[in-house]
């Protein structure tokens, strides 16, 4: 795998459109790119059937999270999209297992979102958690594991701790990402490009410090250069 095919590119933008745009602008030089709930509801979907059949491996950001029957058959029509990726929320394992049967054999990866990398420790205790994050993480690391997925979602301050838990061949993807000196937004848990590779995960999800950028082929490049320069460590 080239340093490029790890950087997943957020495709946060209004409508297909602007997305084709901005993929056109990056080219090859990102390896995956992500449809998440904003385009996915302006177009998105068909956007991402479009280029699944020219062969882009495409990332579903849909986060499930329904009752078993809706979560089975939700995860089998994008797996029919020819997606590569899909989110599922790891809390339990009716939605795991759910999603493992509506997957069936086709090629679809599954990722279990751990715990959003937007929420830290107060935002747990406000949801009546009260374990520590990190351990929440590990658990729904192990849940997803144990369910038949590919790997989690989560931020880099746990990629270390997780690779512990679930080994060397599951997947870690990592968002929430921020080069030095860039502003966190409305991420909790940033970590730099450097950090997140150095701690174990496989893929980088970057959004708006590429989308947002004066020139997001630039931004991307000077990503995909800091991973390789981190996998060379
Ligand atoms: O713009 P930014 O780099 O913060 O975008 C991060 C992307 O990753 C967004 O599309 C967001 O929905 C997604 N994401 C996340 N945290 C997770 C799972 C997905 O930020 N735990």
């Amino acid at each position: 795998m080239l340093p490029r095919d790890r950087l997943i590119v957020a495709l946060d933008v209004p409508g297909a459109a602007e997305a084709k745009s901005l993929i056109e602008t990056l080219g090859d030089s990102v390896g995956v790119y992500k449809i998440g709930l904003e385009l996915l509801f302006s177009g998105g979907f068909a956007l991402a059937q479009e280029l699944a059949r020219h062969g882009r491996p495409i990332f579903i950001d849909a986060k499930l999270l329904d009752i078993e029957a809706t979560v089975e058959r939700a995860t089998a029509a994008i797996a029919r999209s020819g997606a590569a990726f899909l989110t599922v929320h790891a809390l339990d394992c009716k939605t795991l297992d759910a999603a493992v049967r509506g997957r069936g054999d086709s090629a679809l990866k599954l990722l279990g979102i751990t715990v959003l990398t937007n929420l830290s420790p107060a935002d747990l205790i406000e949801q009546c958690c009260d374990h520590p994050l990190a351990e929440l993480v590990r658990h729904r690391a192990k849940l997803t594991k144990e369910a038949g997925f590919d790997g989690v979602v989560a931020s880099g301050h746990e990629a270390a701790q997780i690779r512990e838990v679930v080994g060397r061949e599951f997947l870690i993807v990592t968002p929430g990402i921020r080069p030095q000196g860039a502003e966190a937004q409305d991420q909790a848990r940033a970590v730099t490009p450097r950090a997140a590779i150095g701690a174990g995960a496989d893929y980088l999800v970057v959004g708006r410090p590429i989308t947002r950028a004066p020139d997001p082929r630039a931004a991307a490049e000077a990503i995909v250069g800091e991973i390789a320069a981190a996998l060379a460590r």
